[in-house]
């Protein structure tokens, strides 16, 4: 018997193929598992007493989640060529090729998740019926991770569902639930879990001879929506699908195309041949950088941070019940509400009972919106309000097991707060500062429990940005550390843990971002030119727009605070405080709140346009750069950051540091985080990059010695893997 799945044949002469590999909690697409399942497939093929079979997976957590990305990622640092990764994808192409032409029928009985190759196996499967439970999701999500589907998926999907609707899901990467999979047609029938073999069964068992040939290997076959024997590929049908490439590579990303090439040629082919086609394709991805550093990082690392690989662990986990916030304003509420939504109970403080109250008005009103999109019900809502209590008064925060403190960004307040709550709650209780700026150690020395303070740095807005940056201060616990990762982990938000410093880590890797594009006006650079390049380098917004959403009086306030602090000026903004204190105290352009920045925000709603007056206050260069020598600048001092904070201490782990540059401050997921940006380049190329725009735009952008011995020594952020691993 082998050892990934079980076969079985009933008195009907139907096999029931079930998937469950031994030591994983999801299937997945591994060796040992194809090899097994190849057999199954010839047992069913050979044995004249089987008349088809049900493939269905033996795990609660789902069907098969796809192929093990981990595998992915070491196949690349062992050097896989592009033939080699195109190999393996013919080969798992050519065994759900054998499937679906054997002559026998299978159907799939899809009893939960299905992605990537789990997805690809069903439609190689002539029926397909999927779980009804609202929580199942299938898909084909490999463009996310910059790869395209391997398994056939370029080439069913659209000869399944028509070319129109199969490319926004394959350039996408979306999944879908059962009601929207059944309405396209990616599957037959939806029933509940627990009927799923039984349907698949009955459907075998009721079809006649022809059930084991596919729709795209009949006679007069057409592509839904196509004219001819193949796709139409009148112009309109790519058009949708051209949107989303274009908005979506800006020449970054190599899979959205690849996926279109896969789509275009192949769908006027016969299948064998755009089979072909799309591992050829595949191949060239696997083995290029883009994959790997976004599978690596988005995938790989990610998945090991949610489930808080940081964790010391000598401290039993611990889940928190009771959290105080302080302060209801834009982050205070946030904090609440995300809190509140993952069950815990919430004592949100303000001011006065009226800002506490306000606070908790703003989060009702969000959940209003959510259940008018059909996203909650009411019943839920009211619970999750009921979780919360606003409140003006301290001796409300009594029972709570964690404090998470986001007042106005000044000690004096912060220390204030820190003292009141300390008196009431209990002593083992943790207190975490939502600080954007001030260093933990320093903050902690109003606490009596210095142990027991670290800080709790979320973005805005907290519902959607999935980030929180621990920051653990010279005298933060082990135990506080585990505490603070449990809360992140039931918040389901991505924990990063960095050490204390003036901006952590994030903060400061921002700012030189900022503070770049802002230099580039000091250059005489068009402010459209600045916008555009950074987006077309991936970022989601220009530096000129985020400086008006962060308000420039913040960013005066934290240069301000640096001067008092005598931050040391390697670490402080020189170049951008000639521009912000000009637009703050001069031009009277705060930001976007109040309506004007380096933008106007016209007042009945329409988009912002960028301020014509910048022309003036910044006058043009005669001569203006190209985009690549500013979208180079732009990641340049950002890795170059990050290097530094790796020098100085403040993050000591590569994962931690590429997932906070992605997840945290928007840097293009194409190079997977800035560390991968350096490593991709190699440090040699890197420091060299460093140094030519040093000697033009000056000593922000020289290595420092450390730096430049890793490079002559070639020392990776990440250690490369052998070629055994
Ligand atoms: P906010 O101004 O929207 O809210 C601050 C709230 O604290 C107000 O409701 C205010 O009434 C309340 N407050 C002030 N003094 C208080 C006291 N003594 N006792 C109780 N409540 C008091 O400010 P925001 O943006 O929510 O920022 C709060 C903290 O979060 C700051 O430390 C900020 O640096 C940090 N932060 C802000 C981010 C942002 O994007 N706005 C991102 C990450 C951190």
């Amino acid at each position: 018997m082998s050892k990934t799945l079980t076969l079985s044949v009933d008195a009907d002469g139907i096999a029931l193929i079930t998937i469950d590999l031994p030591g994983r909690p999801m299937n997945v697409l591994a060796p040992e598992f194809n090899a097994d399942f190849a057999a199954a497939v010839e047992q069913v093929a050979s044995d004249a007493a089987i008349k088809g079979a049900v493939v269905t997976s033996g795990k609660s957590s789902g069907f098969i989640a796809g192929a093990d990305l981990k595998d992915l990622v070491n196949a690349y640092d062992a050097g896989i060529t592009p033939t080699q990764a195109a190999q393996a994808s013919q080969q798992i192409s050519s065994l759900f090729r054998r499937m679906e032409t054997c002559g026998k029928p299978f159907a799939a009985a899809i009893n939960g998740v299905a992605l990537g190759g789990g997805l690809e196996l069903a439609l190689a499967c002539h029926w397909r019926v999927l779980s009804d439970e609202p929580s199942t999701q299938i898909g084909l999500p490999e463009v996310k991770v910059g790869l395209l589907p391997g398994g056939g998926g370029t080439q069913r999907l659209p000869r399944l569902i028509g070319i129109p609707s199969a490319l926004p899901l394959l350039l996408q990467g979306k999944s879908m639930r059962p009601a929207e999979a059944l309405k396209l047609g990616v599957v037959h029938a939806v029933a509940p879990t627990a009927e799923l073999v039984q349907r698949a069964r009955e459907w075998l068992l009721s079809k006649a001879d022809n059930a084991a040939v596919q729709p795209w290997d009949r006679k007069n076959f057409r592509i839904p929506g196509g004219a001819g024997p193949m796709a139409s590929h009148a112009p309109q049908t790519f058009v949708a699908g051209n949107a989303l490439t274009s908005s979506m590579t800006q020449n970054n990303y190599p899979a959205p195309t690849a996926i279109m090439s896969c789509v275009f040629e192949g769908t006027q082919l016969p299948i064998d041949t755009g089979l072909r086609i799309e591992s050829k394709y595949f191949g060239k991805l696997l083995a290029g950088p883009v994959a790997r550093n976004m599978t690596r990082t988005l995938f790989v690392n990610k998945t090991a941070a949610d489930k808080l690989s940081a964790r010391p662990r000598d401290v039993p986990r611990g889940a928190v019940a009771k959290v105080g916030v302080l302060g209801a304003g834009l982050m205070g509420a946030g904090i609440a509400h995300v809190s509140a939504q993952a069950g815990i109970e919430v004592v949100l403080l303000d001011n006065t009972r009226e800002q506490a109250d306000n606070g908790k008005a703003g989060i009702a009103k969000m959940q209003a919106k959510t259940l008018a999109k059909g996203r909650t019900t009411q019943a839920k809502i009211d619970a999750l309000l009921a979780r919360i209590t606003p409140t003006a008064d301290y001796a409300d925060l009594q029972g709570c097991d964690l404090i998470v403190e986001a007042v106005f960004e000044q000690r004096q307040i912060k220390a204030d707060v820190t003292r009141k709550a300390e008196a009431v709650i209990p002593t083992t209780a943790v207190f975490g500062s939502n600080t954007s700026t001030l260093p933990i150690t320093g903050l902690a020395q109003a606490s009596s429990r210095p142990q027991q303070f670290i800080g709790l740095h979320f973005f805005s807005p907290v519902e959607k940005m999935p980030l929180v940056e621990i920051i653990v201060g010279e005298q933060t616990s082990q135990a506080t550390i585990a505490k603070a990762l449990d809360y992140i982990g039931q918040l389901k938000k991505t924990p990063i843990v960095v050490h204390d410093f003036p901006g952590f880590y994030t903060s400061r890797v921002f700012g030189t971002f900022v503070q770049e594009g802002q230099r580039m006006l000091l250059d005489g650079i068009a402010p459209a030119l600045i916008e555009n390049a950074a987006k077309a380098a991936g970022f989601p917004v220009g530096p000129l727009a985020v400086s008006d959403e962060v308000t420039l009086t913040l960013q005066q306030a934290i240069a301000r605070q640096h001067d008092a602090d005598g931050v040391p000026v390697q670490y402080r903004s020189q170049v951008g405080r000639a521009v912000v204190d000009k637009m703050v105290d001069e031009l009277k352009r705060p930001g976007r709140r109040q309506g004007a920045g380096f933008y106007d925000y016209p007042a009945d709603g329409s988009p912002k346009r960028l301020w014509p007056g910048l022309a003036q206050a910044f006058p043009l260069a005669p001569q203006q750069p190209g985009v690549d020598e500013l979208k180079q600048r732009f990641l340049t001092i950002m890795a170059l950051e990050t290097a530094r904070c790796v020098e100085d201490g403040v993050i000591d782990n590569a994962a931690d540091a590429d997932i906070g540059s992605i997840l945290g401050i928007g840097f293009p997921p194409w190079t997977g985080g800035t560390l991968s940006y350096i490593d991709t380049l190699g440090a040699e190329r890197f420091v060299a990059q460093c140094q030519a725009l040093a000697a033009v735009h000056g000593p922000r952008f020289t290595p420092s010695p450390w730096l430049l011995a890793r490079a002559a020594s070639g020392t990776r952020f990440y250690p490369p893997v052998s070629a055994a691993a």
